[in-house]
């Protein structure tokens, strides 16, 4: 009886619902979007008809009849007059960017648009002023008409728009000066709420007013480079604690840097260089968060090193000719250094780098005159010396690659104009091109057709995209790269866009500085896009605010060539009507069936165990594990954050079941591991392995940040770790080449977390299942040991070894333990020594019959040397010369994977060994060869075949949208 009500009050929701889908669009509206149609070129092809929110027109999104959002980014839109579309008054959110074809000006009109929050006209090619009016769009919050031909000045009356937090305007023609109020004129000094000027690049002129900046502000990014701004820096700047990126450079500011600039201790990029400043350089001392700093081509007084040119956090050091004199102390070249530019200063005596450097550090050093250099033939850096008396002589050495010219010392060097020329030392565009990507086989696409990171040929969307600031400079580090590939991929995937991979390439800095990339991305289900997903990864890309390494970016799309033309017919209409009213009928029927499962399910909670945890009555609390830093998830959150479970968040799968990546709502990403039904545990058997799991806390252990238990679901949930498996890196199929240093970091890595099971862990822990499979890599190449789902605690039974049902991976399992059944921590060690080997090998362990550790110690038994190695070594390793430590490697695996426990190495001892392997290597780099990355080993074109997979070369970033996308 109950459930009859029910249905008729689902029925009549129902309705309502079928109600508001066939409410035809507000008349007014519907005048305005049929003007726009007849007077812009390239619309949607399906605005016909006369109901754009019932019809769902492309772009266009409505609330109750009314439009309230406009997304046409990126489609070749094409006209001189925007027309009416200030009259969509309800409009909140309006993004034209990247038509190139709008060549309109911005109405007056455009103040009607009072509740309109966001306004992005990025890429496109507006003229004109900007209106005054634009100042009563009162709930405005993102005004970004950036990259267009706006020019006139900048309207006082932007100061009125409160609730603005993002402003950008650069790069236009925008003349006058920088607005600032006063009793009865507004200014920019009157948006509190602001966090990013963006006003770089355009023809500002005058001085920037000391009343631009007051206490109340909370300004984070001050970006006005590139333009004529004149007089001093004002010392009011000294009042926004909040300020993290400073860039006035290539303007034409004078007068000293006012000291109080040391206040701003969140700075992290302070951009100074090409102005004419004097007086003392600025002492940075206690500014302890600079990553970038650059005051190159200056006018500052004469003098000595400063002392805070040793700020632990900075990356990059750019103060070429600024009147430095002294010698250069060793302390100054730290690990964290990628770049340090001193050139055109008075550096003299002797050069001592010391050895507390990084390879990646490039070092520019020219016109000084340093008379010697300590390190002559042992050094791992890139370091120009030339035009200093030490490379006198004409030798040609590595320190001096272009000897000395004729040049006077002093005089500025070709290309450090005071207009921002190409950095000194840095290859632009060193990051290879990587589309097409070289591990696909030499197909030829069609017209406009490009090959994906999976070899498909499709036309991918492309751009640059620009980022204003950033906190390093080694282009070819690919962490930096890498969180962003993330953030994307993240955001395409919660909008569900067919996306299959991304690419970045030709990362260069441009003549103002700002980083820039060539971006591919490639559509997943069909050869092109739609405009709906050209339009939104625009949206996507150029709403994105500062992200780890790099603040503001800017995405400057491409004319999309491909759009498919959309027939839609009537027919297609009466079939989505009828499968809209089937879908109804299910709704309610799925509805009905929820809320019987969820009485069912309540009811099944009462009866387990876990219902006494106290979760959710509070009580009972002996009960509940003693878990430390894991927390309880509900089920319902664990399936929202994992799209309902769906198929493409599926990141891995066993005989346990399915692991799920998943986004919690606070960001943080995380891996689910799903028990399958049939695999579930007992509840104390799962209480205790969460408490045992919740214990372990290891830099190279993959931690346990929670648990599910509930529904008849059991779920456990870790961290989850960016980079995938260490055999997906050896196969290549992650686009990440790991070098051999890179090996040995991870084989001590994966050492280090095994140690700490056993041995440190309480009680010690046996993984019972380590293979290639199961250790991860994280964004910095970290490894960590993952997965105890067949763990077992050592001294449960007292003995140091546990008597149990023989598990384990073919391969990988320690025949000692096959044959006796008694595990030991030595098991862990054989199944390591596997993993060593497949390091070595980039083979599987099992392969065509044949055994990895019975190849390896034939060849290794018969030569004796390392060389005897060359057919079974990985390929992308090189010659086996170059590989410092190998012998000592081979050994070590060897001994890992000898017949009986008793001889193996333990953990610990293994850990000293992998140590003293390193230091080996780390001795053979610095012989002139290979850095870190060694794109030099990678041979382009050629097909290689470890796992029956590709190769890319790691610093051709291209990410697959998801490694293993089913559908
Ligand atoms: C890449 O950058 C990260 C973050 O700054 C750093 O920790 C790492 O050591 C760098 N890697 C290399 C190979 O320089």
């Amino acid at each position: 009886m109950v459930l009859s009500i029910r249905l008729w009050v689902l029925i009549i929701v129902c309705s309502q619902i079928l109600v508001v889908f066939a409410a035809r669009t507000d008349p007014n509206d519907l005048g305005v979007l049929k003007a726009i149609k007849s007077s812009w070129r390239k619309l949607p092809l399906n605005w016909r008809g006369s109901d754009p929110c019932g019809r769902k027109w492309e772009g266009v999104n409505c609330t109750n009849s009314r439009v309230t959002t406009l997304k046409l980014a990126g489609i070749g839109l094409k006209t001189k007059d925007i027309g009416d579309i200030s009259s969509l008054s309800m409009l909140v959110y309006l993004d034209l960017s990247n038509n190139k074809g709008i060549k309109a000006v911005l109405p007056q009109s455009i103040q009607n648009l009072q509740n309109l929050t966001t306004l992005m006209l990025v890429g496109c090619s507006f003229r004109g002023r900007i209106p005054d009016s634009i100042g009563s769009l009162k709930s405005l919050v993102f005004l970004a008409l950036n990259y267009n031909n706006f020019t006139g000045s900048i309207p006082p009356s932007i100061g009125n728009l409160s609730n603005l937090t993002w402003l950008d305007l650069t790069h236009n023609q925008l003349t006058g000066s920088i607005p600032v109020s006063n009793g009865t004129a507004l200014g920019l000094d009157m948006l509190l709420n602001a966090k990013h000027f963006h006003l770089g690049n355009n023809q500002l002129s005058g001085p920037i007013q000391s009343r631009l900046f007051h206490a109340n502000m909370t300004l984070k990014h001050f970006i006005i480079n590139n333009n004529q701004l004149n007089g001093t820096i004002p010392s009011s700047i000294g009042l926004l604690p909040t300020l993290q990126t400073i860039r006035l450079d290539s303007n034409i500011l004078t007068g000293t840097v006012p000291q109080n600039i040391t206040n701003l201790k969140s700075v992290r990029q302070l951009h100074l260089s090409n102005n004419f400043l004097t007086g003392p350089i600025p002492n940075l001392a206690g500014m302890n968060n600079l990553t970038y700093v650059d005051m190159s081509n200056n006018s500052f007084d004469t003098s000595d090193i400063p002392p805070w040119f040793t700020i632990s956090s900075l990356t990059t050091l750019l103060m070429d000719k600024t009147q430095i004199s002294g010698v250069l102390p060793s302390n100054v070249f730290q690990f964290q250094l990628e770049r340090l530019e001193l050139s055109n200063n008075n550096l003299d005596g002797t050069l001592d780098i010391g050895n507390s450097y990084s390879s990646d550090l490039i070092v520019n050093l020219t016109y000084n005159s340093i008379v010697d250099f300590t390190q002559k033939s042992v050094y791992n850096l890139s370091l120009d010396l030339s035009n200093n008396p030490v490379c006198e002589g004409g030798a040609r050495r590595r320190y001096c690659p272009s000897g000395n010219t004729k040049t006077p010392i002093g005089s500025p060097p070709i290309g450090l104009t005071p207009t921002g020329s190409p950095p000194i030392g840095l290859t632009p565009g060193s990051l290879p091109i990587s589309v097409p990507p070289n591990n696909c086989p030499s197909v030829r696409c069609g017209s406009n057709k490009m090959l994906s990171i999976k070899c498909k040929c499709t036309n991918p969307y492309t751009g640059n995209i620009y980022f204003l600031s950033y906190t390093f400079s080694n282009l070819d580090n690919q962490t930096y790269y890498a969180t962003l590939l993330e953030t994307f991929i993240t955001a395409f995937r919660v909008l569900q866009l067919p996306v299959e991979s991304i690419s970045f390439s030709s990362a260069s800095i441009n003549e103002f500085k700002y980083i820039t990339y060539r971006l591919h991305i490639f559509p997943s289900d069909e050869d092109f896009f739609n405009r709906s997903s050209v339009s939104l990864i625009g949206n996507i890309i150029n709403g994105q605010l500062d992200k780890p390494y790099y603040g503001p970016m800017i995405f400057l799309g491409d004319n999309y060539c491909c759009f498919p033309e959309d027939k839609s017919s009537n027919k297609w209409i009466i079939i989505c009507a009828t499968i809209g009213s089937f879908l109804i009928v299910l709704l309610a029927l799925a509805m009905i069936y929820a809320i019987y499962q969820k009485r069912h399910a309540t009811k099944e909670k009462q009866d387990s165990p876990f219902a006494s945890w106290g979760l959710n009555n509070g009580s009972d609390a002996g009960a509940f594990p003693q878990l430390k830093g894991a927390r309880w998830y509900s089920f319902e959150e664990l399936k929202q954050c994992t799209n309902n479970f769906s198929e493409e968040n599926i990141i891995g799968s066993g005989g346990y079941g399915k692991v799920y990546k998943g986004i919690l709502n606070n960001g943080q990403l995380i891996a689910i591991k799903r028990a399958r039904q049939g695999s579930l545990h007992g509840a104390q058997e799962f209480k205790t392995e969460i408490e045992l799991l919740s214990r372990i806390h290891h830099k190279n252990v993959v931690a346990l940040v929670g648990f599910c238990y509930e529904e008849g679901e059991q779920m456990l949930v870790y961290e989850y770790i960016s980079n995938g498996t260490l055999k997906e890196n050896l196969s290549g199929k992650t686009g990440i080449r790991l070098n051999w240093m890179w090996r040995l970091r991870v084989a001590l890595d994966s050492a280090k977390g095994l140690t700490y099971l056993h041995e440190l862990a309480n009680p010690p822990i046996i993984h019972r299942d380590i293979k290639s499979n199961n250790i991860l890599l994280d964004h910095h190449l970290n490894a960590k040991v993952a997965d105890f789902g067949l763990s077992k605690l050592l001294g449960e039974e007292g003995k140091g070894y546990v008597s149990t049902q023989v598990k384990g991976t073919l391969g990988y399992m320690d025949p000692e333990y096959y044959t006796t059944q008694q595990l030991t921590e030595k098991s862990d060690v054989y199944s390591f020594g596997v993993v060593l080997l497949e390091l070595l090998t980039a083979r599987s362990p099992i392969r065509k019959g044949k055994y990895i550790v019975k190849e390896v110690s034939e060849v290794f038994d018969k030569s004796g040397d390392p060389n005897g190695l060359y057919n079974i070594l990985d390929p992308c390793l090189g010659s086996p010369e170059t590989l410092g430590g190998l012998t000592k490697f081979v050994n070590l695996a060897m001994s890992c994977v000898k017949a009986s426990g008793a001889q193996r190495p333990n953990m610990g001892e293994v850990v000293r060994e992998i140590e003293s392997i390193i230091d080996l290597a780390a001795l053979s780099m610095d012989s002139e060869s290979s850095f870190a990355f060694s794109s030099q080993n990678t041979r382009k074109g050629d097909l290689y075949d470890p796992y029956s997979d590709t190769v890319t070369d790691v610093s051709s970033l291209s990410v697959p949208f998801e490694t293993e996308l089913r559908r």
